[in-house]
C-alpha cells in the first residue's frame, strides 16, 4: 500500500457515489475507485449470507485493483459484513451506518424516522446501535421497498417514486418526527423530492460527511493520506447499464467516464 495508491469504494449499485462525492471534496488530491455492483442490485432484501458474499467479492476487486483502503458505501453492506471484511483482510475498511446517534442527541419532538432498507434494518448491528441510543425517544423505522430499484433505473423523477416516498413518510409525519435519517447511501439522491414532501420542521440527516471525515482520519493514522496538490484518476465501473451512473456523476462533472467491468 503506497500513499499514491487509490481509495477504493464500492456500493451494490449507483447510490455510494453519494458518499464518493464526499469523499472527493474532502479528498480532492486521492485517486479514487468506485464500483458499482448494479448487477447484483438490491441487496436489501437479500439474506446476511449473500450480501457478506458479494461485500467480500467487491473487496477483492477493489484490493486486486490496488485500493490502500476500502470504503463500504452501502449500509446494507457495512450492517451485514463490516466484521467479516476485517477478519479476512489487513487493509484498513471503512463502513457507513445510519446516522441514528447525533439524530438521537438532537431531537426534541423525541420521535425520529429512519429510512432504509430491510437488510439493514434487520441487522445485528444496527439494532445495538438503535437500542444504545434511542432508549427514551420514539423511532420510526420504515423499510423503503422498491427505492433503489427505482433509482438504478434512473426513475427518481417518477410517478411511483413520488407515491411511494409520500407512503413511507406519512406515519412518520403522523409521529411527529423532526429528525428523518436515511440510512442507505443511495437516498441522499432522494433529498430534493423528501424536502418537498416533508414539513419544515423535519432535518434530513445522512452519513456521507461523517464517513469522509473517517476515512481522512483513517488514512491520515496510517501514513496514507496524500497531502501533495495534483489532479487525481477518477474511475468508475459497473457491471451493469453504465448510463443512471453516468446521470448521477453528470451533476458533478461531465468529464467523468463510467467503464463497464465484469466483477
Ligand atoms: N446503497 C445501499 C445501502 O446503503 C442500498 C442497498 C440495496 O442495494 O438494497 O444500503
Amino acid at each position: 500500500m503506497k500513499i499514491s495508491s487509490p481509495i477504493g469504494i464500492f456500493d451494490s449499485g449507483v447510490g455510494g457515489s453519494s458518499i464518493w462525492k464526499e469523499i472527493h471534496q474532502r479528498l480532492p488530491n486521492e485517486d479514487t475507485i468506485y464500483l458499482a455492483d448494479s448487477i447484483n442490485a438490491p441487496y436489501g432484501n437479500r439474506s446476511a449470507q449473500e450480501i457478506i458474499r458479494l461485500s467480500l467479492k467487491n473487496t477483492q476487486t477493489l484490493i486486486n485493483m490496488g485500493s490502500k483502503i476500502i470504503v463500504v458505501a452501502c449500509n446494507t453492506a457495512t450492517t451485514n459484513a463490516i466484521d467479516i471484511l476485517r477478519e479476512q483482510f489487513t487493509i484498513p475498511i471503512i463502513g457507513i451506518e445510519p446516522a441514528i446517534k447525533p439524530a438521537a442527541l438532537k431531537t426534541k419532538s423525541r420521535s425520529i424516522g429512519i429510512l432504509a432498507t430491510k437488510g439493514t434494518l434487520s441487522s445485528a448491528l444496527f439494532h445495538k446501535t438503535a437500542e444504545e441510543f434511542t432508549k427514551d425517544i420514539s423511532v420510526i423505522e420504515i423499510i423503503g421497498e422498491g427505492l433503489v430499484p427505482l433509482i438504478e433505473n434512473n426513475q427518481i423523477d417518477s410517478d411511483e417514486m413520488n407515491a411511494l416516498l409520500k407512503e413511507y413518510t406519512s406515519p412518520m409525519i403522523a409521529a411527529n418526527i423532526d429528525y428523518l435519517v436515511l440510512g442507505c447511501s443511495h437516498y441522499p439522491y432522494l433529498i430534493p423530492k423528501l424536502t418537498e414532501i416533508l414539513p419544515s420542521e423535519v432535518t434530513i440527516i445522512d452519513s456521507g460527511e461523517a464517513v469522509a471525515k473517517q476515512t481522512q482520519t483513517i488514512l491520515e493514522n496510517h501514513g496514507l493520506l496524500q497531502k501533495e496538490n495534483r489532479i487525481p484518476t477518477l474511475q468508475f465501473y459497473t457491471n451493469a447499464n453504465p448510463s443512471t451512473l453516468k446521470n448521477l456523476l453528470a451533476n458533478f462533472s461531465e468529464e467523468i467516464s463510467v467503464k463497464e467491468k465484469e466483477f
